[in-house]
């Protein structure tokens, strides 16, 4: 590998989802207990999810972590040991700090290698890959495995019928290498904190307590406008990067938080909506988790071949944005 052609690729994939699903009925019967109303049909209708997954109680985004990253070392026929780069995207770490990352590298036996936990919400394992394909383009890392994580049911208000039925729990993970051939062809990262207020979770620790309200709110409706908008920007911003069209898209991998904004990105960059790669029926909202979950998931059913040009999308809290084009 000369200086200049240097580029990252995955060279595997995993995931893996907490074992109890939770249907549409199941969770509004829960809800109904506590005087909440909701129903299957509505959820379906107004966002595709019919069922999520939720982890049990004391299971942490680490060991959800753990399982997934196994999973993709697997996949790329690595042993642990032979990482070199750590990258945690989440917004539900295990604990203030020290980071989900070194939990997770203790956990998977390794010690040494830079892990660190990175903070961009749903749009969270988008900007770890840009982050680590730019570290390993550098030279500062060749092997690095870049993981979403999500226990998005502790920061859930169960009497909240306009968020708790959109989240579920989950993790997928990547492993990265050092390529001669791209591999990721193209990032777009953006951020706004001017729209921090319309997804968040507002709570801090201090003094020994938790001050203000640790649970997620959402404006669902303002949410929802931004990101139509923002993602179809930021995909064409990365085609334009990369020197490639619309057209040469083989597979678009957005963030699943609602079908009605997946179908609505995948109409306005002119994809027919078998390029889509649709996970939130069963996955729910996995914020961070979610784009590589259901790339594990595309590339387990055979959808996602080697050489296939694929658009990962995020979107979420911050406010945050972004995309990476690759092939695959
Ligand atoms: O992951 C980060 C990115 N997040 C997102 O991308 C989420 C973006 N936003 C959305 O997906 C949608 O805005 C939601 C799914 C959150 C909401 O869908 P909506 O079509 O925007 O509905 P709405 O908030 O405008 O609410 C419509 C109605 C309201 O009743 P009224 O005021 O019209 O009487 C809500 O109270 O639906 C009601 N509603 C519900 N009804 C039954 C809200 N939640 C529920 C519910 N069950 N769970």
């Amino acid at each position: 590998m000369t200086a200049g052609s240097r580029f990252s690729r995955i060279t595997g994939t995993g995931s893996y989802l907490p074992p109890r699903q939770v249907s549409n009925a199941e969770l509004a019967a829960e809800l109904a207990t506590r005087g909440i109303e909701t129903s299957d049909q509505w959820i379906v209708e107004r966002t595709g999810i019919q069922a999520r997954h939720f982890a049990a109680d004391g299971v942490t985004a680490s060991d959800l972590a753990l399982e997934a990253s196994r999973h993709a070392l697997e996949s790329a026929g690595r042993k642990a040991t032979e990482i070199d780069l750590i990258v945690v995207a989440t917004s539900t770490p295990d604990m203030v700090f020290p980071s989900t990352a070194t939990i997770l590298q203790n956990k998977l036996g390794i010690a040494g290698c830079p892990a660190f936990d990175l903070q961009a919400v749903c749009s969270g394992f988008v900007y770890a890959l840009s982050v680590a394909d730019s570290m390993i383009r550098t030279g500062a890392a060749s092997r690095a495995l870049v993981v979403g994580s999500e226990v998005f049911s502790r920061i859930l208000d169960f009497n909240d019928r306009t968020t708790c039925v959109l989240f579920g729990d989950g993790a997928g993970a990547v492993v990265l290498e050092a390529s001669d051939t791209p591999g990721i062809l193209a990032s777009d990262l953006h951020a706004d904190g001017a729209h921090r207020d319309i997804l968040c979770v507002p709570g801090t620790v201090a003094g020994g307590k938790v001050l203000g309200d640790p649970l997620l709110k959402m404006d669902g409706p303002a949410v929802f406008k931004l990101a139509v908008h923002v993602l179809e920007a930021s995909a064409r911003a990365a085609l334009r990067a990369a020197g490639r069209s619309e057209t040469d898209i083989d597979w678009l991998i957005p963030h699943q938080a609602n079908i009605r904004i997946m179908h609505g990105t995948a109409r306005k960059l002119k994809l027919p909506l078998d390029k889509l790669v649709a996970t939130v029926q069963t996955h729910g909202n996995t914020s961070a988790a979610s784009i590589p979950l259901a790339l594990d998931v595309a590339c387990k059913d055979g959808r996602v071949k080697r050489g296939d040009t694929v658009m990962l999308e995020g979107v979420g809290g911050g406010f945050t944005w972004g995309a990476v084009l690759l092939d695959f």
